[in-house]
């Protein structure tokens, strides 16, 4: 990098493994020497922190010194909920929650305000879309609106509850999907709205939260990764398999820590003229128009 990022602090929503955009997010920022704030989504702190401590992530946790990075701190975070007033009965008596308090996006960023007092990146990497598995056309009410509840509204909230907890010159990054603008079978429950939803928000808050806590807010819309969430989705491995076959880039594996190294470029100062973009980073697989593997394309 150009500028130092040693001694900045990050918050980064959306760690639940090591597979994952946002770790991958993390440990490239660790590697720049910012420190790592992480919000794990609150059911499944307890079985990420526990492999954490019996060391299942050593591995991964390595940077390029050989030493391992840390997190500063770990916060449960629930994203489909803004103040706890919002947690209905049966998610507050879930046994997977009982445990866990102050989890809602109000107040977390309060917590990380009094014990870190501000942040200067933010990182929005999470999604949940209950129906992901069925066509849009089959997709109901509820599971249409719970998708752009927990992946595109809780970017929002993200934004303005850690919007006055930002230094000058902070900046802000989600990751969406090409499914967004390109209609992608098999991406249904209306994850393909909440993506569309997603990057016009990246605009709209570029402008207000720009104007309003001089802020930048950029996205990333990454290519396919086996993560834990595109797994429950079912047809990862043929999307990765298509796109080898037909981005620009052919047979070329997408590595998360591809989309790491682009998250240090736009959320840091080198970055400093770059707001209110999506950044397409998949080998370039979002600027084809007609599949090479077709049997039709054969002596092109
Ligand atoms: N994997 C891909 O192919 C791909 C491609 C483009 C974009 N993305 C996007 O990247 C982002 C990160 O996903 P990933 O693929 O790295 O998978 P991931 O499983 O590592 O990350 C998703 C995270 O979201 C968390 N989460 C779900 N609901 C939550 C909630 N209500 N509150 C807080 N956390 C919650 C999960 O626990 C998980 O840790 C998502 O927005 C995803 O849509 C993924």
């Amino acid at each position: 990098m150009g500028e130092s990022l040693k001694g900045k602090r990050a918050f980064i929503a959306g760690v639940g493994d090591d597979q994952g955009f946002g770790w991958a997010i993390a440990k490239a920022l660790a590697e720049e020497g910012v420190e790592i704030l992480l919000g794990t989504w609150t059911p499944i702190v307890r079985i990420f922190t526990n492999s954490w401590l019996a060391g299942k992530f050593d591995e991964s946790r390595k940077l390029k010194n050989g030493k391992l990075w840390e997190y500063k701190g770990l916060y449960p975070l629930d994203a489909a909920f803004d103040y706890p007033d919002d947690v209905p009965q049966s998610v507050r008596e879930n046994k997977r929650y009982q445990e866990a308090s102050e989890y809602t996006v109000s107040e977390v960023a309060a917590n990380v305000k009094k014990e870190f007092g501000h942040i200067d990146f933010l990182v929005h990497s999470l999604a949940n879309g209950p129906e992901v598995k069925k066509p849009l056309l089959e997709t109901s009410r509820q599971g249409y609106l719970a998708a752009l509840s927990a992946s595109s509204y809780s970017f929002v909230s993200l934004v303005q509850h850690f919007g006055p907890v930002m230094n000058e010159g902070g900046s802000a990054l989600t990751l969406t999907y090409m499914a967004s603008e390109k209609a992608v079978p098999g991406y249904g429950g209306g994850m393909s709205s909440a993506k569309a939803a997603l990057e016009s928000d990246t605009r709209t808050m570029a402008f207000e939260a720009g104007r309003k806590y001089g802020m930048r807010i950029n996205a990333i819309s990454a290519g396919a990764l086996p993560s834990r969430a595109a797994r429950a989705i079912g047809f990862i491995a043929n999307m990765i398999e298509y796109a080898k076959a037909n981005a620009p880039l052919e047979d070329k594996e997408l590595l998360a820590e591809e989309i790491g190294n682009s998250a240090v470029f736009l959320l840091s100062p080198n970055a400093s003229a770059i707001t209110g973009q999506t950044l397409y980073v998949d080998n370039g697989m979002h600027c084809m128009g007609v599949a090479m593997n077709s049997p039709s394309l054969k002596t092109v």
